[in-house]
């Protein structure tokens, strides 16, 4: 893991178990047509917008947009026959009058410092009659496994709000929805086993994660903040050895899946 980078982390070792299970449950839900135009904002490494792309083959087209560059470069790499663009989700890079026939926004809206805003662009590009599904995780007081090793980290670095479980119940989505014009608004939660045949490089990035987001760990130099990943990870071993499965991890995820149509 030493020389990668996030994005090439994230892609290596979280999209496959952690990321690909909800666009598959998505796409089951949104079922793609031959001609289908699908948008995937915040497409992150583009784990939607290939899944997308597996479903249409050529008889498709897709977009994925995304505000880190980084994130674009690893998507570029591994599925370069897809638009990607650089942009934010508050003012979304279209062409003139473009428009989607499905926008998924996986694990992207609890980021957006503007949500109406984001809301208003997702709405602005789903053509009449299109589908939008947005999915946030669940808080983490609902997923033992998180809970767990946040508590683990907040023994060393105070208390932490993790902004990825920021947006986990589904009523404030729905109501965003319907503040920008979407109808037949629906939330679901869906909860899944994840297993990872190694839960080391998820331990790892799940520490890196909460130490940047604490705010003990902003304050720290870069050599502090290491030390402080690695103290979390050998504390974090008990809650590791709690959820084993055979040589991996396993335990349970939920998501909202909130989904609407324009
Ligand atoms: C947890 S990742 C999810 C990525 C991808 N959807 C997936 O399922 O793997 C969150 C992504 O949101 C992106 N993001 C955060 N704020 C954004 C914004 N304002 N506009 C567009 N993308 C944003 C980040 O760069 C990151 O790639």
């Amino acid at each position: 893991m030493g020389q990668a980078s996030f994005p090439e982390m994230y892609e290596r070792w979280l999209v496959g178990p952690l990321f690909r299970p909800w666009a598959e449950v998505t796409f089951e839900e949104l079922k793609l047509s031959p001609g289908h135009r699908v948008l995937d904002i915040a497409c992150g490494t583009g784990i939607v917008a290939r899944v997308a792309r597996e479903r249409l083959g050529t008889a498709g087209y897709v977009v994925g947009i995304d505000i880190n560059a980084e994130m674009l470069a690893v998507a570029r790499t591994v599925a370069p026959d897809i638009d990607w663009r650089l942009g934010n989700a508050g003012a979304l890079p279209l062409h003139d009058g473009e428009q989607f026939d499905v926008i998924v926004c996986q694990q992207g809206l609890q980021f957006f410092p503007d949500k109406p805003a984001a809301t208003a662009e997702m709405r602005r590009a789903l053509a009449q009659g299109g589908r939008l599904a947005v999915a946030t995780w669940r808080p983490d007081e609902e997923i033992p496994f998180f809970r767990d090793l946040r508590r683990v980290a907040e023994r060393l670095l105070g208390p932490i709000v993790d902004l990825r479980h920021s947006f986990g119940n589904a009523a404030p989505i729905e109501a965003l929805l319907r503040d920008a014009g979407f109808h037949d608004v629906r939330s679901r939660t869906i909860s899944r086993r994840i297993r990872f045949e190694d839960g080391a490089p998820l331990l790892r990035l799940n520490t890196m994660a909460l130490v940047g987001m604490s705010t003990a760990g902003k304050a720290m130099t870069d050599n502090e903040r290491k030390r402080a990943v690695e103290d979390i990870v050998s504390g974090s071993a008990p809650v590791l050895q709690s959820y084993a499965d055979g040589s991996g991890v396993a335990f349970e995820l939920s998501s909202n899946l909130v989904t609407a149509k324009g």
